[in-house]
């Protein structure tokens, strides 16, 4: 029952009518609880909250299925104002993004064009972006458009993913950039013949991926609400003698708040992703698909 419902949520996620329909009728079914907002003016404020309890943040302009150059202007514009935003109000936050929001199914020199530009901004800020990872389909590009946005700018990050079978093999490949990498389980529907079908295998790879990139001693952001996860990190830290600014816990808004807050207490840094934006409706159905039980939840929300 569950798998049937983690193929549908996520069978949703990419269905292009209901995530134009949803944009149409802004924040529904308690989509509230995971996304911060539909404006920069609420992610700013949700982001002064989390740095008033420690936390700090990556915001994510949600954006999805970009087909027009037009299109992808105005998602570059958005992570433009969002660096603008963090910097005026003075808060502590990146900026995280999906690169084919920026137009990586139109063209690679579009989405390079619009990646320099945030880049650039960013970094007249001192500040950070991270490359979301999409769809096995669009993986490779990522990897390659990274590498070389990474020769020419050192505030740039990815995301690697524990499902994938390629990933001890890619986190081998940029080390020699001293990649800045995001590590998470993975969180699209794809083929077993590229990612490990079973929760089990993931989570073992997961733990490999955490020492290798850590041994490797690169900056790591080990991003998973699962505490064996956690615990298995917080033991490569101590045996490697790992300082704590060499690494940072992320889990997502709206999500493990008491563990964030725990985590904070014991002295880890915590950064917590927030999305906004009225393109919620993928990011939402990507949430119900790691939980089934979040429907619930939903079931509540719609009958308020
Ligand atoms: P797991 O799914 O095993 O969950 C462990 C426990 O966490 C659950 O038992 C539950 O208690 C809690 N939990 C997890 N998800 C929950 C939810 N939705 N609602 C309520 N409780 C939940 N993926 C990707 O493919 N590309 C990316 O770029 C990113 N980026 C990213 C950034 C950050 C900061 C995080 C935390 C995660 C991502 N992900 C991602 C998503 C990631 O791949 C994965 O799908 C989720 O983090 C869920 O996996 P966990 O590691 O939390 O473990």
């Amino acid at each position: 029952m569950e798998t049937v419902m983690r193929n549908m949520f996520l069978k949703l996620a990419k269905n292009r009518p209901a995530n134009k329909l949803a944009k149409r009728y802004g924040l529904r079914f308690g989509a509230q609880r995971f996304v911060a907002g539909e404006t920069i003016k609420h992610s700013i404020e949700a982001v002064k909250q989390l740095n008033a309890t420690g936390r700090v943040v990556t915001l994510d302009h949600l954006g999805e299925f970009v087909f027009t150059e037009e299109e992808a202007k105005e998602s570059a514009t958005m992570c433009l104002l969002t660096l603008d935003a963090i910097h005026q109000a003075g808060v502590t936050a990146n900026l995280s993004l999906k690169m084919t929001s920026l137009g990586l199914d139109i063209s690679r020199e579009l989405c390079m064009r619009n990646m320099r530009e945030i880049l650039t901004r960013a970094r007249s800020y001192g500040n950070f972006v991270r490359i979301d990872m999409e769809d096995y389909a669009h993986c490779q590009m990522s990897l390659d458009i990274y590498r070389e946005l990474r020769q020419e700018f050192d505030n740039v990050g990815i995301v690697i993913q524990a499902y994938l079978y390629r990933t001890e093999q890619d986190i081998a490949d940029l080390n020699e950039l001293k990649a800045n990498l995001r590590l998470v389980k993975g969180a699209y529907k794809e083929s077993p013949k590229v990612a490990f079908p079973e929760k089990a295998d993931v989570d073992n790879n997961f733990k490999n991926i955490i020492r290798q990139h850590l041994s490797n001693g690169n900056y790591a952001a080990i991003a998973t609400h699962d505490e064996a996860m956690i615990r298995y990190a917080k033991e490569i830290v101590r045996e490697y003698g790992i300082p704590n600014d060499r690494f940072e816990f992320q889990m997502l808004y709206g999500i493990c708040e008491d563990l964030q807050k725990k985590l904070v207490a014991e002295g880890y840094k915590v950064r917590v992703y927030v999305p906004y934006g009225n393109d919620w409706f993928g990011y939402f159905m990507r949430r119900l698909a790691e939980r089934p039980a979040n429907v619930w939840f939903v079931l509540k929300n719609m009958f308020k």
